[in-house]
């Protein structure tokens, strides 16, 4: 696991977004569970990954239609939040056959709801309150986790030294 990390405010969650982006931009077939409970900052996180792979104009959360289609670059990427999925059966009716994660990569928020129904994750992020912050964690599975690392690398050097 990478982390635990501290997120001081909405702008370090972006940039922790952003920096994931580009490090898995040259990628295809990644499958990323967000965990956190409501209001975590996991839309927070995937608007700071699609702006930073160029994606202009309202970035919609997909809280009704659970769903999110984008097309960057040649690569079809998805974004899911299934909080309000009744059923993991319903998945099947959601059309994601015709965008496997081969085709680019899936942002999910809320894979629990998703059941057996969704392929296992490569990457897991976790973000959880710390007071009025937010705490990151990472888990990736191998031949992602040395993408994802010098993210974190790079986040942590950037913490400023305690003390006088
Ligand atoms: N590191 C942070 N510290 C403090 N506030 C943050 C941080 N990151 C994000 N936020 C704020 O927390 C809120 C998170 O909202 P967001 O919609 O991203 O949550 P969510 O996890 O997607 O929730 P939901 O499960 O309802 O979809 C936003 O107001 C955002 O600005
Ligand atoms: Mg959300």
């Amino acid at each position: 696991m990478l982390g635990p990390l501290s997120l001081a405010d909405a702008t370090e969650t972006e940039a922790l977004g952003a920096r994931l982006a580009l490090a898995l931009c040259e990628r295809s077939g990644w499958v990323v569970f967000l965990h956190g409970d409501l209001g975590a900052g996991k839309t927070t996180l995937v608007r700071a990954w699609l702006r930073a792979l160029g994606v202009q104009g309202t970035i919609r959360s997909p809280t009704y239609t659970l769903i999110e289609p984008y097309e960057i670059d040649g690569r079809s990427l998805l974004h899911l939040d299934l909080y309000r999925l009744n059923d993991p059966e319903e998945l099947l009716q959601l059309g994601l056959a015709d965008t496997p994660p081969q085709a680019g990569g899936w942002l999910v928020e809320w894979p629990e709801r998703g059941g057996g129904e969704l392929p296992a994750p490569d990457i897991e992020i976790r973000l959880e309150p710390d007071g009025l912050q937010r705490r990151v964690s990472i888990s990736a599975g191998p031949g992602w986790r040395e993408l994802i690392e010098p993210v974190f690398g790079f986040r942590i050097t950037s913490v400023p030294e305690a003390g006088p």
